[in-house]
């Protein structure tokens, strides 16, 4: 059985700054990596090197047969201090998507993935309004010098995680669990992605742009619909919600949460396989997802992250091949889904469980950082260039 995708569907892979481009000591993830104590199993270093590696990767990339390239700017390197802008750090992300471009794949900005200025930190970060305005600055000034040679842009990644583990779970900076923090940072968050978006909007360049909200699939014991359905609206609703409107709505799904009739995660349901992550393989996740973001913001729908931590490629292809097989189904129902991006390029730098586990298509030595590509990258990058599922 063969499947061909519609036409112009993207086909692309992630990374975002922190984790692979080595050296970004100036935001709150190498401190909290660096501090006494701290949850983060190995700091982030030289990463995959990326920074200074990006054109044989991008290379590689347009060789397996992608389409697109979804990658982050580094904030603290593009205003190391509050109000100082990098006209150098400005040059590097330009020659990104340039060489991006150059490579006939289209280049998808991240403007935040996870790691903030120290300095926006230490005033204040997530939990103060400040941050808005803060965030939109600086949306503002990288739109201004960058905005010609985007190809399409998301806000914030994943700001239900930002808020969740930074400031409930505390295994993300600032490592606090309270929840009125949580709270706070949730509609700070929310507020930034809409005034981050009108930011890039107003500047040079006509792109889609979008959010990208973590989601899964969510199960809880029968007589727990009220708990599931509250919990699923304050994790996932109220940042789709926020996004309603937007070109796009970026769809980032791994696995399943399962909770308890009081609301709280359970783990893994015995007997279903569980990753390097800690969750279960899941892969119908992502179809679930699709459907839940494109009933709430009527949005058409990128998956912008979709992929497995495994050592076992064949697991990978597996789990893919499942995943796609749900956006086929979700496409089959008529959902306007345009593009779909495997999480991720190069194994990388995982945060707090740091490199152990391997999403990449491609795998990098640690010490001489030289890639190795995994069968999958040639098995997907095939799927790429003939838009076809077999
Ligand atoms: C994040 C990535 C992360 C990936 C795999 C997403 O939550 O955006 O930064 O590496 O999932 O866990």
């Amino acid at each position: 059985m063969s499947f061909t995708f519609p036409n112009g569907f993207v086909w692309g892979t992630a990374t975002a700054a922190h984790q692979v481009e080595g050296g970004t000591w100036n935001n709150d993830w190498w401190e909290f990596e660096h501090a006494p104590g701290s949850p983060a199993v190995e700091p982030a270093g030289d990463a995959c090197d990326h920074f200074w590696r990006y054109p044989s990767d991008i290379a590689m990339l347009a060789d397996f047969g992608f389409g697109a390239y979804r990658f982050s700017l580094e904030w603290s390197r593009i205003e190391p201090d509050e109000g100082e802008f990098s006209r150098s750090a400005l040059d590097h992300y330009r020659r990104m998507c340039a060489t991006t471009r150059e490579a006939g794949l289209i280049p998808v900005v991240t403007f935040h993935h996870f790691t903030t200025p120290r300095w926006a930190v230490t005033n204040g970060g997530w939990t103060d309004p400040a941050i808005v305005d803060r965030f939109a600055r600086f949306c503002e000034v990288a739109v201004a010098a960058l905005g010609d040679d985007i190809g399409m842009a998301c806000t914030i990644n994943e700001p239900n995680i930002v808020s969740l583990m930074g400031h409930m779970v505390g295994v993300f900076p600032p490592g606090h669990s309270d929840l009125g923090e949580y709270a706070a940072a949730n509609e700070n968050l929310k507020a930034a992605h809409r005034k981050g978006y009108d930011a890039i909007k107003s500047g040079p360049g006509d792109f889609p742009v979008g959010s990208c909200v973590a989601m899964g699939d969510w199960w809880a014991p029968d007589g727990a619909e009220g708990v599931l359905a509250q919990t699923r609206e304050m994790h996932e609703g109220q940042h789709l919600a926020a996004a309603a409107g937007d070109d796009f709505i970026g769809v980032q799904a791994y696995s399943r949460t399962r909770l308890s009739a009081e609301g709280l995660p359970e783990g893994p349901e015995p007997g279903i396989e569980v990753l390097d992550m800690g969750y279960e393989y899941w892969p119908n996740a992502l179809e679930v997802s699709i459907r839940y973001a494109a009933d709430v913001t009527a949005s058409p729908v990128y998956v912008t992250e979709n992929g497995i931590g495994t050592t076992d490629d064949a697991q990978r292809i597996r789990y893919v091949t499942d995943a796609l097989g749900g956006v086929r189904r979700c496409l089959d129902d008529g959902l306007d889904v345009r593009g779909y991006f495997y999480w991720s390029l190069l194994d990388n730098f995982e945060w707090v469980l740091g490199y152990r586990p391997r999403f990449g298509l491609v795998g990098v030595d640690r010490v001489t950082q030289v890639r190795t590509p995994k069968p999958s990258a040639a098995w997907l990058g095939e799927i790429a260039r003939t838009n076809t599922l077999e």
